[in-house]
């Protein structure tokens, strides 16, 4: 799929959908899955281009996994069951895939190669190849280790006690997975909490980790039992379909099967802080996780300003908050937010020229951005910087804009969320 064409206001979104599955949680499912001694049935699972490079990659590890749409079913080996793929191992456009997998390559007992596709070869790895080289491990990359491809000569690693730099989720379970493996304890201190999952996870499997706050301690766990997974839906697909109900008058939306852990709930915070009109129906835990309905109504939103222990929890939501910012009366400024820059593209720039093309008052920072709300958006040719979330957020801005917007490269929201357009279409009457 090249060009996108989004047809302009007036949009109504009315109806309810089932969002496809967390992409955090899916990846993780199938990781500990093959941990795991034993079957594993997930459903509910993301089957996305992101998710579907983790299958690949334990399959290339000797791990028998057959997906059917969103079932899965994986034959665990065990901690040690994992063995030398014949080919290098493609990550394609997933950060998590590749941090998280090399956590875990670090402490086999072969050699492995990972790489990804243009966009990941762009991004930081020193921020795993760094701690974990302090375990023992012994991985080289390109521009002073920390580029792919990483070439990772399996070691035995040790425990390290280890405060992350960033607020990063993927660094932390990147370390917990390399914690399974290593001798003694691995300790790590978080700057700010981030998603919980593969603590929440590892928990579900049996594997108890000693969990103090933003500090946690991982041991060998000897081995844990497979289990059934549910995968509940994801609050960053879900949000685009919450922000397009929010800013088009007249919608409203039910988004049901959302999870809700509470380090990935800040877009509703954020969101009711703006003056959201947003539901939350039907609270429940589901494998350790919390879900829950959300319903959410167009609303007058007012500018905030969005920084500190907000940004971890909403990072991936940031670039649809701007989306709603363009429509809220007054200034919204999102700062301490430059992680932004080092995610699928730099998801700053990118939302500040896209919005600027549809006539949007936005302005650059270093760390964030100041959007000034208008409501006069206008259709233009936009580009979605190969980026899901980008071509997206756009997507959902032009609904509420004047005529019609074209997005090129819009094939890549598959990456998390395949039927993103048909789902948009639908629910607009
Ligand atoms: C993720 C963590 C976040 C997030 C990414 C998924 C995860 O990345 O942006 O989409 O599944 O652990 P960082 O850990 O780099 O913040």
């Amino acid at each position: 799929m090249k060009n996108k064409l989004i047809k302009g206001s007036p949009s109504v979104f009315k109806g309810e959908i089932t969002p496809p599955g967390d992409k955090s949680i899916s990846h993780r499912a199938i990781m500990i899955g093959s941990l795991a001694e034993g079957k594993t049935k997930v459903s509910g699972f993301l089957n996305g281009g992101d998710t579907l490079c983790t299958v690949d990659a334990f399959r290339k590890l000797g791990i028998d996994i057959k997906v059917s749409n969103t079932n899965v079913v994986i034959e665990g080996k065990g901690l040690h069951g994992l063995g030398e793929p014949n080919e290098i191992i493609d990550a394609g456009n997933s950060g998590t895939t590749t941090r998280l997998i090399t956590g875990l390559l670090a402490a086999q007992n072969f050699n492995s190669e990972i790489t990804g596709d243009k966009y990941l070869q762009k991004r930081p790895m020193a921020r795993i190849v760094e701690p974990l080289t302090k375990m023992g491990a012994d991985i080289t990359g390109r521009d002073n280790n920390n580029l792919l491809p990483l070439k990772i000569r399996g070691r035995k690693l040790k425990g390290i006690k280890y405060e992350v730099p960033v607020a990063s989720a993927q660094v932390k379970s990147c370390l917990i997975l390399a914690g399974l493996f290593a001798d003694g304890v691995t300790e790590i201190i978080e700057p700010q909490k981030t998603r919980d999952h593969t603590e929440r996870m590892l928990a579900h499997f049996g594997a108890n980790l000693d969990i103090n706050g933003n500090n946690i301690k991982v041991q060998n766990p000897d081995q844990f039992q497979s289990s059934e997974l549910i995968v509940p839906s994801d609050i960053s697909s879900a949000a685009f379909f919450i922000v397009a109900a929010l800013i088009n008058p007249g919608s409203e939306l039910l988004i049901r099967n959302v999870g809700l852990n509470p380090e990935r709930t800040g877009v509703l915070d954020i969101l009711k802080l703006m003056g959201a009109n947003i539901l939350i129906e039907n609270e429940r835990i589901d494998c350790g996780e919390p879900v829950g309905d959300i319903v959410a109504k167009y609303s007058d939103l007012k500018g905030i300003e969005i920084k500190g222990k907000l940004i971890p929890k909403a990072i991936d939501e940031l670039p649809i908050v701007s989306v709603a910012a363009c429509f809220a009366e007054g200034k919204t400024v999102i700062s301490e937010a430059k992680e932004l820059r080092v995610k699928e593209t730099d998801r700053i720039k990118a939302m500040v020229t896209e919005l600027k093309k549809l006539g949007a008052d936005i302005e650059e920072l270093p760390d964030g951005m100041i959007v000034n709300g208008s409501e006069k958006l206008k259709g233009a040719k936009c580009s979605s910087w190969g980026d899901h979330r980008i071509a997206m957020s756009i997507a959902v801005a032009a609904t509420r804009a004047k005529g019609e917007t074209a997005i090129e490269d819009s094939g890549c929201v598959a990456i998390s969320f395949p039927e993103f357009f048909d789902l948009l279409e639908r629910l607009r009457t």
